[in-house]
Parts: structure tokens; C-alpha cells; sequence
């Protein structure tokens, strides 16, 4: 069978599953077809499984591009959610400590980060343990009623004059039929190039978000950019 042929039997399949109302099914065999149709750049069937995920619940932003080079600091990384890619770890290597509450997407991490199964709202860290504090596109993953919790543990466990640094996206409010959020990003490291993508169930949230929470627990903010959906904050604990 040819990789179009698969493509289409994995798509009838999914309409099969739409049709019986099993969105978990039809989700099972379109990201398959999806990265499939991905490889061999067909236009049309692409077309045809974004359209697919859109009627099961699926809101796909248009593909996000960051440049990324690694952090200048002689110190200690903790990077919060830094399983999956572990793109901090790719950038910084053994100088990260790499937290993330699902034991699967740390042991898939590839890069030399030292990888520990701990929660971003309940740090087992001492006080002013790190230089840096880093989230790449952990914060869409967390409930948003927890990230005020999350900073204060990045402000407890960062060294005075330590800085927080945030990767994010902006999760408009979408209409009913859609209620699950993905953000293709395009990272071009010193390196290397990385392709991925982030899923999560919508929950809306922005810089301002970000903001208000960096000045209730007393972050300065030294330097912020918004590129299309994504942006970026660079905090720093000051404490006089
Ligand atoms: C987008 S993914 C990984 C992004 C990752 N930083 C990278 O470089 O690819 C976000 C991660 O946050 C993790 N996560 C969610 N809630 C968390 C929490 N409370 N504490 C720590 N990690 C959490 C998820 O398990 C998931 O692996």
C-alpha cells in the first residue's frame, strides 16, 4: 500500500469513528495520518485531517517560529516542565535540572539534563538554590489556577537577582466546538532544527496573565517580546 493509501484508510477509518462519536478513536488514527501526510508533504490530505481534527475539537494555530541560544550563566537551571523536547536541556545541558510531573515525557527526553518527577507547585528545593528559572511552554499544561503557586516557588528557589525566564502562547477564547488548543512550533537551535507541537484542553491565557503574576509576587520585569501568538518574559527576583 502506498503512503497515500495509508494516509486515506487511516482518515476513513477516523470518519468511521467520528460518525460512532468516539473523538478518542478518530484522535488515535488522525495525528498518525497527520505526521504521515507531514513526510510526504501532500497539501490535500494535510487539508483534509486539519479539517477532520477541527470537527472533533482541535483549534490549530498557524506555525510558530523561535530562534533560541543558550542561556548565558555560569549557574544552576531549573527548568519547570522540561520534559517532552527538554529543549532547555538541548540548549544548556548538564547545567539543568529538569522538573516535570509526568515520569513518561522526562524518560523521552533526550539531552543531558539531570531529570527528576517533581511538581512546579511544590518545588523540593532550598531557597535560593538556582541562577535560573526557566518555563518553555510548560505553563499551557499547568491549570491556570496554579500559576501563581508555580511562581512563587520560582521566586523561593531562585538566588537574588536570579531570573525567570517564560516561552508561551496566547489561548484566545474559541467557540464552543473547539476545546482543545495546539501550537506547531518551528525552533531553530544553534545546532539543530525541532519541529514539534503542543496540545492541551483550552484554557485562555496571555502575557498580561503573565504579567500581573510576575508583579504580585514581587518578579521585576527586565525585558518582554510578543512574536505572532508566542511570547517571552524575562523576570528577575531583586530583593533589597
Ligand atoms: C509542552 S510540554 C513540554 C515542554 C518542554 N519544556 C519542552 O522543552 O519540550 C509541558 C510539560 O509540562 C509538564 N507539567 C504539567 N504540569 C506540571 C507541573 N505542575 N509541574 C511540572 N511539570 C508539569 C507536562 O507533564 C509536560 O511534560
Amino acid at each position: 500500500m502506498s503512503d497515500k493509501a495509508r494516509i486515506r484508510k487511516l482518515i476513513e477509518d477516523a470518519e468511521f469513528d467520528i460518525k460512532a462519536d468516539d473523538r478518542q478513536k478518530a484522535t488515535e488514527k488522525l495525528f498518525p495520518a497527520l505526521e504521515m501526510a507531514k513526510q510526504i508533504h501532500s497539501k490535500e490530505l494535510l487539508k483534509v485531517i486539519f479539517q477532520k481534527l477541527s470537527e472533533i475539537g482541535y483549534f490549530f494555530l498557524k506555525p510558530q517560529s523561535i530562534e533560541l541560544s543558550p542561556l548565558e550563566t555560569d549557574g544552576l537551571i531549573l527548568d519547570i516542565g522540561g520534559g517532552g523536547e527538554g529543549i532547555i536541556g538541548k540548549l544548556n545541558g548538564r547545567q539543568v535540572v529538569a522538573i516535570d510531573v509526568s515520569e513518561k515525557e522526562l524518560e523521552e527526553t533526550q539531552n543531558e539534563a539531570l531529570k527528576v518527577v517533581m511538581d512546579a507547585t511544590d518545588l523540593k528545593f532550598l531557597p535560593n538554590s538556582f541562577d535560573v528559572c526557566t518555563s518553555f511552554f510548560a505553563f499551557m499544561y499547568i491549570p491556570k489556577k496554579k500559576h501563581l503557586k508555580v511562581f512563587e516557588e520560582a521566586y523561593r528557589v531562585l538566588r537574588n537577582k536570579g531570573r525567570f525566564l517564560i516561552w508561551d502562547v496566547r489561548i484566545p477564547k474559541l467557540d464552543e466546538r473547539h476545546n482543545k488548543f495546539v501550537v506547531p512550533l518551528k525552533l531553530q537551535l544553534p545546532n539543530e532544527k525541532v519541529e514539534t507541537g503542543y496540545g492541551v484542553k483550552l484554557q485562555t491565557q496571555d502575557i498580561e496573565h503573565f504579567k500581573k503574576l510576575a508583579q504580585k509576587t514581587k518578579f521585576k520585569i527586565t525585558q518582554e517580546w510578543s512574536k505572532d501568538e508566542t511570547f517571552h518574559l524575562l523576570l528577575c527576583k531583586n530583593r533589597v
